[in-house]
């Protein structure tokens, strides 16, 4: 691409405040994990910073198999609050407000007696002042869902007289199709589905809800989104982390189950929905999940075809040796989970019958960048062509999700001079350049709406199925073939060179990771 243009705002718009949650009490399982120090906490924080959570109405009470006292997960929060670029106002004096409203209570979640336990320690809370509106937030591996479910409708935690008890479930929902039917048929017996909140953060990204603005919100785009116009769709989401202090989670889980299950196929689903009727949770679920099931199982053969796996081996990223994937700590040496998948995925269905999206995730890649590239069909003559090498580059829309979050779009434009020569020019839309300021973080976001019960970013139960409906085939095949020649590609690198060959046309092609 030879020369940038930058698209300038029409006028400066701040951004607005938030919304206030409703007053509550969240109650996190897993409170001792990953996850809460790293994104619920701080997020929390800066809510609560921000004035969108009620200060006195507003507690956690964080539960976990590690034993604590209050002070004890206080200090550790503060710790993680302090060193996470998500708690954006942390000070002393904003933390010391907060710390006042977490408690914790460690138990067993497979004992019953712990529920109740858990039941006298929110009643102690609201009998100093804390909320009865109860947000359960389960944030354990998804195999430990089932029992805190349980728990939760046995201790009649879930059935509130007072106020409202909302479930919100962390990815991976279930780890297949039989899991996440069970799950959800289980959640469903407790709760209702109005009270469920099955969370994949890609969705509070304002990129990711941007998809949907750029496509329903100009009227010039949506007449050539379709076939018609529409050649083929990439989807990156690489990443240079590796798996962190995660082996464990990780080496079940895989880059097709952790990434392309949930958050890629929520881009893919966004990219290729029919509009919505409203933007209301029903409305725009009910489109996504259309979108879903218009992806065919697919065969052996065709995984075969379609899919490409990779882990990587020891390389170079950003000037620093990285080691190989079997050489990180809580890895086996001979592990055969795959840290990166390609995947080609067929819509079949009226607007998109024929044209391939392409998706693509993994770890320890050269760059990190998530984007959606729409690439369109060439135009039907090439009459300022004299040479091959005169041929216009097709147009491409480029959604750029993170970072330099933005839309780019590429256009061909004449070169100044006497001959007639075009050239790729690309057009450059950048939020931050237009808004200026901080957008909240996905989780922000998230949390906020949950409280204030709006379940619009939130994935529905026939969503999730219709995700592992798709997932649960390719997984399978996996299983049955030979053990895969890993590693095969190297930390730092684009991926492995196989990838290339799920796109045989020759006018197809990946894009390099930062081009
Ligand atoms: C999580 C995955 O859901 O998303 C991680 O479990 C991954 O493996 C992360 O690193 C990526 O999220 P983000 O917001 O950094 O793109």
């Amino acid at each position: 691409m030879s020369t940038v243009v930058q698209a300038t705002p029409t006028r400066s718009v701040a951004i607005p405040p938030m919304p206030k949650a409703d007053p509550c009490l969240v109650v996190i399982f897993g409170a001792s994990g990953d996850l809460t120090k790293r994104k619920l906490i701080p997020a929390l924080f800066d809510l609560a910073c921000i004035g969108c959570i009620a200060g006195q109405q507003f507690d956690v009470l964080g539960t976990g198999r590690t034993e604590m006292t209050t002070e004890e997960f206080r200090a550790s929060m503060r710790e993680a609050a302090s060193t996470s670029k998500d708690a954006r106002k942390f000070s002393d004096w904003n933390w010391e407000q907060f710390e006042k409203r977490l408690h914790y209570v460690a138990g067993d979640i497979n004992d019953h007696g712990f529920y109740e336990s858990l039941k006298k320690q929110i009643g102690e809370l609201e009998a100093q002042g804390a909320s009865s509106n109860h947000m359960f937030y389960v944030s354990t591996p998804a195999s430990l869902a089932p029992p805190i479910v349980q728990g939760l409708g046995k201790s009649g935690l879930a059935k509130n007289a007072k106020g409202w008890a909302r479930i919100v479930l962390e990815k991976p929902f279930g780890r297949d199709l039989e899991t996440a039917q069970a799950l959800n048929k289980e959640v469903l017996q407790v709760f209702d589905e109005k009270d469920v909140y099955r969370i994949d953060h890609y969705l509070g990204k304002e990129t990711v809800q941007n998809i949907l603005v750029f496509r329903f919100g100009n009227s010039l785009f949506e007449p050539i989104w379709n076939r018609n116009y529409i050649d083929y769709v990439e989807i990156t989401a690489a990443e240079t982390l590796g798996v962190e202090q995660r082996a464990a989670f990780y080496e079940e889980t895989g880059a097709l189950r952790d990434m392309i299950a949930s958050h890629l196929l929520q881009l893919l689903t966004l990219t290729a929905m029919e509009p919505p009727v409203a933007f209301d949770a029903d409305s725009v679920r009910e489109q996504k999940v259309q979108v879903l099931r218009s992806i065919h199982r697919m065969t052996p053969e065709q995984v075969a075809e379609r899919t490409v796996r990779g882990q990587y081996g020891p390389g170079t990223i950003g000037g620093k040796a990285a080691q190989g994937y079997r050489e990180e700590p809580g890895v086996k040496p001979n592990s055969r989970t795959e840290t990166y998948v390609a995947v080609e995925f067929r819509i079949d269905n009226w607007r998109w019958a024929g044209v391939p999206f392409y998706v693509r995730s993994g770890k320890r890649l050269g760059k990190s960048e998530t984007e959606i590239k729409v690439h369109f069909k060439r135009t039907p003559q090439a009459i300022f062509a004299k040479t091959p090498d005169d041929d216009i580059e097709p147009n491409v829309i480029t959604l750029r999700v993170q970072p330099n979050e933005g839309i780019a779009m590429s256009f061909a434009a004449k070169q100044p001079g006497s001959q007639m020569k075009a050239v790729p020019v690309r057009m450059n839309f950048a939020y931050q350049d237009a808004f200026g300021g901080q957008a909240p973080v996905a989780y922000e976001t998230l949390l906020l709406d949950a409280m204030r019960g709006d379940p619009t970013l939130f994935t529905r139960g026939d969503e999730t199925e219709n995700q592992w409906r798709i997932i649960t085939p390719i997984e399978e095949v996996w299983q049955d073939l030979p053990a895969p020649q890993f590693p095969n590609y190297d930390a730092g690198s684009d991926g492995p060179e196989e990838a290339n060959r799920l796109i045989t046309s020759e006018c197809r092609h990946w894009s390099r990771l930062g081009e």
